[in-house]
């Protein structure tokens, strides 16, 4: 994609698609004020006589619309013009785009940019232009025998900016804006896929096919020999049920020389059936989205090496099935994790935490600055914060606040949770060192407890994503989320001298 600025009027930019906005009570943006001049008082008009409607993402489209220079004209309604900050430019952007989507477009000049009031930075302005427009053009065709591309194609997005905005900053937000797209849409297919696709084997394919595209990045895949020898049997035990081979991925991006690494971990379960602790039937279907950590660290790293940030990210990804057979893990059993505390499986059906607590004392060989996890983990996360916010767990204040910020800051939000010993009692075993589940409530946070033991040496934080990973109902699919909030982490990481 060619990304350009201008500092044109708005009737002067020859685009196929010319992006302008109106308020309520007849108030016109910058740009829809430039086009009257010209066009005798033509969106006014409109608007007195009703014909336009000034609500948030309402549009009309014209076309040849006389002393313009642009093929069509489309005309966003903005809402309230005291309230229209960057949360309202998102969801105009979100809107315009299901608007033009199924239209035959080349180019596009975007000027609402021109319009938001509450300080936000012009990168941020950049940023929530242009990610809004390429994530609602995604469509997943992988699996359809006739697939229908939306005719929308563009080659070059134009975006307004006044005179005294620095040009350099905004491409770069343009850049890091279209690397994050491109990380969520991988994040997203991998999601999608059905699970008879998008086995373990699969996943590590991917990764390696990812990592050929880029000179500093890095695959390597180890097998279940491997596993068994590292002494992952808490890995193990989830995936005993299922002929698919486990896998664990592990992807390096090498931007600065020997500085101590982030680490980001991704559950990667590719079916969870619940085991032999096995789950009800209803919407089961959606237990192929339990990979969704993994794709998530999957697409920040091809974002990261897209951007040839310089910092060095490794993630690590264990990937297998859970599914009851003769051979799966029983309630009741005990299995020494690779750290060498006991675990009593009291429920298969938590079984991301079992497979990520060996990832995680794996991961601890690369001495990690940060380390963070990414799980769909528990169903009670969804009950406690919906499908808005992804719930981060922590050992260090530092870091939880690092990433509330990059929430904010990517409008891919996180909620911080609390943990502490009261919650961690609950994971008290009469036979192992823990179980598996904490009886009581707050399951998301005695999951995050349990995964604290593994992480006493690191500063470490736990994001569940169960709520935000994918959405159900008539636009089912995976979201690509968190990938902007931990792009956006990694970016700032990458600036901060320390690193
Ligand atoms: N993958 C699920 C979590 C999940 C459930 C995500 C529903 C999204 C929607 C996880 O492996 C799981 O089954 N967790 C159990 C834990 C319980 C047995 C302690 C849960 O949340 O019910
Ligand atoms: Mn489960
Ligand atoms: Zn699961």
């Amino acid at each position: 994609m060619n990304y350009m600025t201008s500092t044109e009027p708005a009737s002067k930019i020859s685009t196929d698609c010319l992006i302008v906005g109106v308020y309520k009570n007849n108030k016109l943006s910058i740009a829809a004020q430039d086009i009257d001049k010209n066009c005798d008082g033509f969106i006014l008009k409109l608007l007195k006589n009703g014909d336009l409607l000034s609500g948030l993402g309402e549009h009309k489209i014209f076309h040849s619309v006389k002393n313009i220079s642009a093929k069509r004209l489309l005309i966003v309604g903005l809402g309230d013009s005291d309230t229209f900050g960057i949360n309202e430019l998102k969801k105009a952007n979100e809107a315009l785009t299901i608007a033009i989507r199924n239209c035959k477009l080349k180019s596009i000049a975007n000027y609402l940019t021109l319009e938001t009031k509450d300080n936000a930075d012009s990168c941020f302005i950049a940023r929530q232009s242009i990610e809004p427009f390429l994530n609602n053009l995604y469509q997943f065709n992988e699996m359809k025998s006739k697939a229908r591309n939306y005719a929308c194609s563009p080659k070059k997005i134009i975006i307004a900016v006044d005179k005294k905005t620095n040009i350099k900053k905004i491409i770069l937000a343009c850049e890091q804006a279209d690397a994050i797209s491109k990380g969520m849409n991988i994040a997203r297919d991998l999601g999608n896929f059905p699970a008879n696709i998008c086995t373990p084997s699969f996943l590590a394919k991917k990764s390696q096919e990812i990592a050929k595209s880029y000179s500093n990045l890095s695959t390597k895949i180890y097998d279940e020999n491997t596993i068994k020898k590292l002494g992952m049997r808490s890995f193990l035990s989830v995936t005993a049920g299922s002929k698919e081979p486990a896998k664990l991925i592990v992807m390096q991006y090498k931007g600065a020389g020997s500085k101590a690494p982030l680490v980001l971990v991704g559950k990667g379960v590719t079916f969870d059936t619940g085991g032999i602790s096995i789950k009800p039937s209803a919407a089961m279907d959606e237990m192929k989205y339990d990979m969704c950590g993994a794709a998530t660290v999957i697409g920040t790293i091809t974002a990261v090496a897209q951007l040839q940030l310089p910092i060095n990210l490794t993630i690590v990804v264990p990937a297998c099935e859970n599914r009851p057979s003769s051979t799966a893990t029983l309630p009741g059993d005990i299995v020494k994790s690779m750290s060498g505390q006991t675990i009593e499986i009291l429920n298969t059906d938590a079984e991301g935490r079992l497979i990520l607590c060996d990832a995680l004392t794996f991961a601890e060989r690369f001495k990690p600055k940060y380390i963070i996890d990414v799980a769909t983990l528990t169903g009670a996360c969804v009950v406690a914060l919906g499908h808005h916010r992804t719930a981060v767990m922590s050992n260090c204040d530092e870091l939880s606040k690092l990433i509330m910020n990059a929430g904010e800051n990517s409008l891919d939000r996180a909620w911080a949770m609390p943990m502490g010993d009261e919650y961690e009692a609950q994971l008290k075993s009469n036979f192992a060192d823990f179980a598996n589940i904490g009886g009581g409530g707050g399951g998301s946070i005695t999951a995050a407890c349990f995964l604290g033991k593994f992480t006493k040496n690191m500063k470490w934080a736990h994001l569940d994503i169960a709520g935000t990973a994918w959405v159900s109902g008539e636009k089912k699919g995976s979201t690509g989320r968190p990938v902007p909030l931990l792009t956006e982490f990694i970016i700032n990481q990458s600036i901060d001298k320390t690193t």
